[in-house]
């Protein structure tokens, strides 16, 4: 067959020469000035045409995928020619180009009527009057095939030295333009690629020379949605960056930049920094050495990433841990207090039993009396904030409530602060104890009165929110929902940063001695907490403060008044009325001796016959040995071992007509173990008087079965 690969000569004549060296100007001319692709063959092709007569030229390019031919050039060929061979796949038997592609080697067919390579596309050919076609793979440095050349005749013709010359250069100044046009092309793509990184994540991109004065040499856009700062603005001052960062927060990321400077390692800082409306801003900003151009000097490359709302988590994970860990201590302290106040109070209570009416040492009792009662309404405080405190929640109406306290504050603010009380129309129901809901409003509106000494604006506020998933407010503590909401705000003094971020803490006052304790807000962060709801505050130096406290909105249900005044702890000392006693036989179980003893001693006292444990399993083991009835069982809570509940329960399922009534003083476990049933229980919170134990004794014995 007339198909083969030709040997080249190398032999050119000079007037040939001249003629390749100019075609390889005006190729090259056109690559450097960014011609495309497309024309820049046209004219290769054309400038060959113009030169032999008769010939035709035909650049082919491949595909990336290796099997595709598409059409480059071909000026003079057939438009429909050309389109019906664009596409073409290489193969062993394709023509001249997708055999020459499919082998890489020359394929030269002197007649396209005879030859078993156009088997498939003769007719094509032919009727275009197409009869002879060379084609020559066309390859890039690394030897890669980019495509086809090919010179067609429309007779039957072999090539000539000459045309083999011809071929060389033309193939050789194809590939230099298709290696430069896909080259220019990946990186092109490569470039968007990583514009498109740089510009789209959440993070500003940066390019800077070292230092922390450094100029600027590129910022990605989002510094503009970031911190309100277009590129040019930004890239305007190389102080833009230093300016910035929050003053507290210099040192660390200057000690960064040296580091990096020193090592080369990566840069690595967390700072904030102020946006151009103020705000502040925290950033993780990491940084890469990058070699500039010339291989000499180093720019650092990196990411500055927002993590603002990171840290805003973050920091309320630590305080409430630490709200957490600081109620633990201070539940822990109450309990030890409590029982140490009972000692105290119920030796007080003997010896002003033992005086004569009109004896003077009665009025220094009372002075301890007086003590000690101050003394436990501070351990109550501490136990509302550790949230440990015995609640008897109950379905109430804020408004209600509002109207209750109101009525107490007009008293309190005095006349120089006005106060304003807006509650809503149709407020749902709140589930939480009524004496601390009361005790809540008060303490934040006692706060808001110490805040304006000079007068202002109280105002109390209901009303009813819907937070859904993803509010900008609801976080971790605060699931989306709807709320009932609570909104105190003052036209005080305000509070700065520092006070804001201690208020809640038990102790944490700002007050002179003798005036605060610091514990009003740890109570309401408790008895909030407890009630499942959360607190927001709004405070400016000098501009008042508004507290939002929302609880979860649950339906309402119609008032019952229960019998809660007779177990609320702390009433005066001297109540009215002989002390009531009996005959019946009661159960002692209480594992703090000074108190067990006390509580036994003083039931005796009253009639009572009375059996003393220590603790839960020695209650049991003489309630099984006893064969007399067991009228009343007075139990601690929270014991060793068995628990009040747990002994009252066993207790009871072998004498159901005992009584019971529980003693608490000690932080339990659970919020919910802290619900009393009001219908079911009694309870006694420590430290109580024996006056009230003698009472309420007496009271649950009376109790009819219900
Ligand atoms: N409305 C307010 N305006 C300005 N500062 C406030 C306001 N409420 C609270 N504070 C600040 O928070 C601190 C703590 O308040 P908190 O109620 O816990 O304690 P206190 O008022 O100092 O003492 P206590 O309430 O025990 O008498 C206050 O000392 C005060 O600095
Ligand atoms: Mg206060």
């Amino acid at each position: 067959m007339a198909t083969g690969v030709q040997p080249v000569s190398t032999k050119e004549t000079p007037e040939s020469l001249e003629a390749f060296s100019l075609l390889g100007e005006t190729v090259l001319g056109l690559i450097r000035a960014q011609t495309p692709l497309p024309e820049i063959l046209t004219v290769l092709c054309t400038q060959i045409e113009k030169r032999y007569a008769g010939l035709l030229c035909s650049i082919l390019l491949l595909d990336i995928d290796g099997k595709t031919l598409r059409h480059g050039a071909a000026p003079s060929l057939p438009e429909e020619y050309s389109r019906a061979i664009d596409g073409a796949q290489v193969g062993p038997n394709v023509g001249s180009c997708g055999t020459a592609a499919y082998y890489n080697q020359q394929v030269v067919v002197t007649d396209i009527a005879t030859d078993p390579l156009w088997a498939d596309f003769r007719l094509l050919a032919l009727s275009h009057g197409l009869r002879a076609c060379w084609s020559t793979p066309i390859a890039s440095l690394d030897s890669k095939i980019l495509g086809t050349f090919a010179i067609y005749y429309r007779e039957p013709r072999s090539p000539d030295a000459e045309h083999l010359q011809l071929i060389v250069h033309c193939t050789q100044l194809a590939g230099i333009a298709i290696e430069h046009d896909r080259a220019k092309a990946q990186l092109r793509s490569a470039e968007t690629r990583y514009r498109n990184l740089v510009e789209r994540v959440p993070a500003i991109t940066y390019i800077a020379e070292l230092g922390a004065e450094g100029r600027w040499h590129y910022v990605s856009p989002q510094i503009e949605t970031i911190l309100g700062y277009s590129p040019a603005e930004w890239l305007a001052n190389p102080m833009n960056w230093l300016n910035h960062i929050h003053p507290e927060d210099r040192e660390i990321a200057l000690a960064a930049e040296k580091h990096f400077i020193e090592t080369h390692e990566l840069f690595q800082a967390e700072y904030r920094m102020f946006a151009s409306d103020s705000s502040v801003i925290w950033f993780r900003d990491e940084g890469v050495p990058l070699v500039k151009a010339d291989g000499h000097a180093l720019l650092m490359q990196g990411l500055m990433y927002d993590i603002t709302e990171h840290k805003r988590l973050e920091d309320q994970v630590r305080h409430s841990q630490k709200m957490e860990a600081v109620g633990q201590l201070a539940g822990g302290v109450a309990h030890d207090f409590n029982n140490l106040l009972m000692v105290i109070q119920g030796h007080n209570e003997r010896l002003r039993d033992r005086l004569a009416p009109a004896d003077p040492a009665r009025k220094d009792l009372a002075e301890i009396e007086n003590a000690v009662n101050r003394a436990a309404s501070l351990t109550r405080q501490l136990l509302a904030f550790s949230r440990k405190q015995v609640l008897r929640p109950k379905v109430l109406d804020l408004n209600t409530v509002l109207t209750e306290v109101t009525k107490m504050l007009r008293r309190l603010i005095g006349d120089n602060i006005e106060l304003i009380v807006i509650p809503s129309a149709l407020l749902g129901g709140v589930k939480a104890d009524p004496g601390q809901m009361e005790q809540v409003i008060l303490n934040l509106a006692v706060n808001s009165r110490d805040a304006m000494p000079q007068g202002g604006k109280l105002i109390l506020e209901t009303s009813e929110v819907d937070l859904e998933a993803g509010d900008a407010r609801s976080g971790e503590d605060t699931p989306p929902g709807r709320y009932v909401v609570l909104t105190v705000s003052d036209t005080g003094s305000g509070m700065d940063a520092a006070t804001q971020a201690r208020m809640f803490e038990p102790f944490f006052t700002t007050k002179p001695p003798g005036k605060g304790t610091g514990l009003g807000l740890a109570t309401v962060y408790g008895v909030v907490k407890q009630s499942d709801g959360w607190i927001r505050v709004e405070s400016k130096l000098g501009r008042g403060t508004t507290i939002k406290i929302h609880f979860p909105k649950v339906e309402k249900v119609p008032a019952v008044r229960t019998q809660t005044e007779e177990l609320l702890p702390v009433k005066p000392l001297a109540s009215a009325g002989p002390v009531p006693g009996g005959t019946e036989s009661v159960l002692v179980v209480e594992d703090q001796e000074g108190i067990r003893n006390m509580i036994g001693e003083s039931l005796r006292r009253n009639g009572y016959r009375v059996v003393i444990a220590e603790d839960g399993d020695q209650a049991l083991q003489m309630a099984s040995g006893l064969a007399d009835p067991i009228d009343l069982l007075v139990t601690d809570l929270m014991m060793p071992n068995i628990g009040g509940r747990e002994l009252a329960h066993q207790l009871m399922s072998l004498r159901p007509q005992m009584k019971v009534l529980f003693m608490s003083g000690y932080p339990e476990q659970t919020v919910s173990g802290n619900e009393i049933n009001e219908e079911t229980e009694a309870v006694l919170q420590k430290p109580f008087s024996l006056d009230k134990l003698a009472r309420n004794v007496r009271r649950v014995l009376d109790k009819r079965e219900s």
